[in-house]
């Protein structure tokens, strides 16, 4: 089988910001305790952060980290998690049915930041709270002196401002499930009275307002422009989640994934761009895809969701996914989804990082190691870099299911003029068929190398037993003529990266 790529430097489709290698720590389950955070542990330093998850973040390359949730952040009240830690109180967790203990909070996590070399990104809580605490908390980060809340800042041992530029108003707030949950309607003008007395203390700050959890919601379409009907003026982005599972041993569906990323993001955009128009804005609203990955939720629901009036454990196991070869197959094409339309969609965090449906697992007291999402993601983040191209993929199709005919292989070429590099990402979504992959090589480069995460078998992880069983390999099949001519062979369900330089 063959498949045909065509792009072109002259064609970009927009830069790639560096924000769509973001990522998102909720203190939920052991993403912070027994993740990031365990003192005691023989890597911990003396703050108690674990050096060996620092060192697999900043390899990882995260751009902004999402915090303090999603779900939790909807019952949150921040100022629980500043001062003395000795002082904060122990709360209950009504989003994940846990006891948060505040032992690690703004100040922690923000040192912790500096270290991994990431930027914050900070989340309101906008179900059970207003306007006023987002205030509060804003000044408590923002503003460098002068005020009784700047001051508890400093006297709580930082001296200059957090500089938070990016927030989150609220968290899923379309979903039945969050804490002050609410209708468009409401749900857009408390955005808008939030965002506008943000902006009222620093008109710069980048808001978020909350779109869809998912584009299977039912509320999905028209929830955005609702919201945006109140608040497109007031913010710069609204965020998209998407999490995909695979169902009934549809592999075959699973994999095409990625369709139904690029399809929410269309939709949105549109949706997007016709607020704009009816309002005659001249102001752009891009995306945040501030949720997204592959999540066994089923099996949350069914086995691990915790219940009980006098069960409030710290720090449960929850969430923690060990991912697939045909996973990281998906999460490689999620970002390829992303970066084809990296002129709207300019910030992404991939939820989680640490424990919770992440990349890095930890066992405590034990190693720390590197889920098979891991790999596309960092080399996507080390290599997408530049502009992302217009991408023309033509291959052969297969019937998903799920989303019908969708081409075999999916692709999307970036070009860091100044680096001299263009980078191929593609993905073959076959279940047992390799398929030849043929390009032209622009004039002035040369195929450098390229690397492919394949298995025999599409559902190997990497475990606590068996750290390394799936890695990168080179793939030794690339090469090109003296015509430009290039070709690759790619292995059935796997993602590959192709550099040339
Ligand atoms: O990332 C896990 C959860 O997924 C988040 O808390 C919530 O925002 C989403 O539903």
């Amino acid at each position: 089988t063959t498949a045909r790529l065509f792009f072109d430097t002259r064609l970009p489709v927009g830069a790639v910001n560096r924000r769509l290698f973001g990522s998102f720590v909720e203190h939920l389950g052991r993403s912070v305790y027994d993740g990031l955070y365990e003192p005691g542990h023989p890597a911990a330093d003396e703050r108690g952060f674990r050096t060996d998850v620092i060192e697999l973040v900043r390899e990882l390359g995260v751009s902004a980290i999402r915090y303090p949730g999603g779900n939790f952040v909807s019952g949150f009240r921040w100022e629980d998690s500043v001062g003395p830690v000795a002082e904060r109180p122990t709360r209950l967790d009504l989003a994940w049915h846990s006891t948060e203990t505040n032992e690690v909070g703004l100040h922690e996590f923000a040192s912790w930041l500096e270290s991994v070399g990431s930027e914050l990104m900070l989340a309101v809580n906008l179900g059970t709270r207003g306007t006023l605490e987002a205030l509060d908390l804003l000044e408590y980060s923002n503003l460098a002196s002068g005020s009784a809340l700047a001051d508890r800042r400093a006297a709580n041992g930082r001296e200059a401002p957090f500089g938070v530029r990016m927030w989150c108003l609220g968290n899923e707030m379309d979903g039945p499930w969050q804490l002050g949950h609410r209708s468009a309607d409401d749900y857009g003008k408390l955005a808008a009275q939030t965002a506008r007395a943000m902006r009222a203390f620093d008109p710069d700050l980048e808001l978020v307002v909350c779109g869809s959890s998912s584009a299977h919601m039912p509320t999905f379409g028209e929830w955005e422009r609702v919201v945006l009907s109140h608040s497109y003026d007031d913010v710069d982005y609204i965020s998209c989640h998407a999490y995909y599972e695979e169902k009934d041993g549809d592999l075959a569906g699973f994999l095409a994934s990625a369709v139904d990323m690029d399809r929410f993001i269309e939709t949105v955009v549109a949706t997007v761009d016709h607020v704009k128009a009816v309002k005659g804005s001249d102001h752009v609203v891009n995306l945040s895809f501030d949720e997204w990955n592959v999540w066994y939720n089923e099996r949350f629901e069914k086995v691990d969701k915790i219940t009980g009036v006098d069960n409030w454990p710290v720090a449960p196991r929850l969430l923690e996914d060990a991912y697939t070869v045909a996973d990281a197959v998906v999460v490689g094409n999620l970002l390829i989804s992303l970066l084809r339309r990296a002129d709207r969609v300019t910030s992404a965090s991939l939820a989680q990082l640490v424990n919770v449906i992440a990349p890095i697992m930890t066992e405590p007291g034990g190693i720390a190691w590197r889920q098979t999402t891991y790999y596309p993601f960092a080399l996507t983040s080390a290599l997408a870099t530049g502009t992302a191209l217009t991408t023309v993929i033509d291959a052969p199709g297969y019937d998903s299911g799920l989303y019908g005919e969708v081409p075999l292989v999916d692709a999307v070429a970036t070009h860091d003029e100044q680096a001299g590099r263009i980078a191929v990402f593609a993905v073959n979504r076959s279940l047992d068929e390799q398929v030849e992959l043929e390009f032209a090589v622009p004039a002035g480069y040369a195929p450098a190398g390229a690397r492919s995460l394949w298995d025999d078998d599409p559902y190997a992880v990497n475990t606590l037993a068996d750290p390394e069983r799936v890695g990168m390999r080179d793939n030794t099949t690339l090469h090109a003529d003296e015509t430009g001519a290039g070709r690759i062979a790619l292995p059935p369900v796997s993602w590959t990266v192709i550099v040339l330089e």
